[in-house]
């Protein structure tokens, strides 16, 4: 799909589709934002008096000189807010996505009077959003939308042109991420993954790439990561980028992402009832690489980390048995109870390995209890950590890209159920109550030196999120990058 910018006031004269909104006043049709051909052409039209502007009702006419368009009801939805405008988009989006047409959006009708930069930024970052088929595996590719006209006059073209170029990055991004997710584990494994992200970082402008092998990691005395990789057919790999920016100076700050990236999660001898869609278990690997990525791509000023744990977590004769005790990079040891809660048992020596790296801030994603599915319902992000401060500023990211984030605490309870009778730690608790939050008190342990961390579960949102137009319906959502980013950026 190719996304172009008309920031001019007349329609291009190759548009085909133009796409206008109607509000519903007092369950009446309100299009006063309209110019006067339009108008009089839409009331000349019989069937016009059936269209009231309702939220998510379309209206399809043709002018006399042969234009379409399209009009999306918003409802009684004024002022207008990002998400709405966001799921407008995606809404005429997903109707025309077989049409080919060349369509032209005229965006001052999908803006509210202030901050258009804002709104813009929002319409775009839904384009790309809904944008995105996974078809590696499909023999006929489905027709894609070939081109999309924005135009929007609210804004001084060099600004409309940063933001498309800020949110092509963030696309593109996003884009990266789902793939990764939406892979087969029999392709994407710990090795491939890594090669992949490997070839994908090494085409970016002050990335440094390194890859630890299963050598590597034993080296760093990882034995946690390494048990959960020991029934693997595949070595383990911790992918290890750094981007430094143009300018640094004793200011620069310095934030470490961790990503849990199991290709696979069998939950080991532990063996899950149903472990269908376990190959998602990678998707914090692939948020908070897609995350850096388009950080990297918008230049942004400070130091960024990227730590990848990646492995499967399998059964063989010499796979983890609970009751096993490993000791941990850090020197803890840890009693396995349950091989199937891995995912903290890799994010604990990776967050260890981080805190070296001495950053100001750590934030990890990962896949990691089926229990924040049960608080939080599969439409809500789990953030959990060590300090307020980071929590708040992270919430405030996540307000601003109208993604659902909510708090969860660690209490001095939950760290002392943690505890075991015969090792430092154990890792699962006594009960399956309170689980997310019992698994980041676990994964506290490894925080040092008083970093600030959060922890985002986001084992609910990283899959299908059939409530959101821009996500697909089955499959990765790609939730949680701009939250990131907007961190990264600002925050
Ligand atoms: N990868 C799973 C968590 C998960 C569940 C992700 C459902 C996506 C959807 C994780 O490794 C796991 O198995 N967690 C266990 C922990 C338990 C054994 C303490 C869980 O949540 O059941
Ligand atoms: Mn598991
Ligand atoms: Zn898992």
């Amino acid at each position: 799909m190719k996304l172009e910018l008309n920031t001019t006031k007349k329609q291009l004269a190759s548009s085909e589709l133009l796409i206008l909104s109607a509000f519903c006043k007092k369950k009446k049709i309100d299009i006063s934002h309209w110019d006067k051909a339009t108008t009089k052409a839409f009331l000349n039209i019989q069937s016009a008096k059936h269209f009231h502007g309702n939220k998510d009702e379309t209206f399809f006419f043709n002018m006399t000189k042969g234009l379409t368009v399209m009009v999306i009801g918003l409802g009684e939805q004024k002022p207008l807010n990002a998400e709405s405008i966001r799921k407008a988009i995606a809404l005429a989006f997903n109707q025309l996505k077989a049409s080919n047409k060349q369509i032209e959006i005229n965006m001052e009708h999908f803006m509210p009077a202030t901050d258009a930069a804002h709104y813009f930024q929002a319409a775009l970052e839904s384009i790309y959003m809904s944008d995105y088929q996974f078809t590696t595996y499909k023999k006929a590719s489905p027709q894609i939308l070939s081109k999309i006209v924005m135009q929007i006059v609210s804004l001084p073209k060099k600004d409309a042109q940063t933001i498309l170029r800020k949110v092509k990055s963030l696309g593109e991004s996003i884009t990266i991420a789902r793939n990764f997710v939406n892979m087969p584990p029999n392709e994407l494994t710990s090795e491939s993954f890594a090669k992949m992200v490997d070839e994908d970082a090494s085409k970016l402008n002050n990335v440094k790439v390194k890859i630890l092998n299963k050598a590597a990691i034993k080296k760093e005395n990882m034995g946690l990561f390494l048990s959960v990789n020991s029934g693997s057919a595949f070595e383990p790999r911790l992918v290890h980028l750094t981007y430094t920016p143009k300018v640094v100076t004793a200011d620069t700050k310095h934030i470490a992402l961790v990503g849990k990236g199991l290709t696979f999660d069998s939950g080991g001898y532990s063996l899950k009832g149903s472990m269908v869609n376990m190959k998602t278990d990678m998707g914090g690997a692939a948020t908070v690489y897609g995350a850096f990525r388009a950080a990297v791509l918008m230049g942004a000023d400070i130091k960024i980390s990227c730590l990848l744990g990646m492995t499967d977590n399998m059964v063989n004769s010499i796979a983890t048995v609970p009751d096993s005790i490993m000791t941990a990079r850090n020197g803890k040891t840890v009693e396995i109870l349950n091989t199937d809660a891995e995912g903290r048992l890799v994010l604990a020596d990776v967050l260890d390995y981080a805190c070296d790296q001495k950053p100001d801030q750590i934030l990890d994603a990962a896949t990691l209890t089926g229990s924040v599915l049960v608080s939080l319902g599969n439409e809500v992000c789990g953030l959990m950590g060590n300090s307020q401060k980071l929590i708040e500023s992270l919430k405030e990211s996540a307000k601003n890209c109208d993604e659902y984030i909510w708090q969860l605490p660690i209490i001095p309870e939950f760290h002392k159920d943690m505890k075991s009778p015969i090792a430092d730690l154990r890792n699962i608790g006594s009960s399956r109550f309170g689980g997310s939050s019992k698994a980041a008190a676990f994964l506290e342990n490894f925080i040092k030196n008083d970093i600030p961390w959060a922890h985002f579960d986001i084992a609910g949102v990283c899959d299908a999120q059939t409530h959101l137009p821009y996500c697909p319906k089955k499959g990765a959502s790609g939730l949680m990058i701009r939250t990131m980013v907007n961190h990264l950026l600002n925050g």
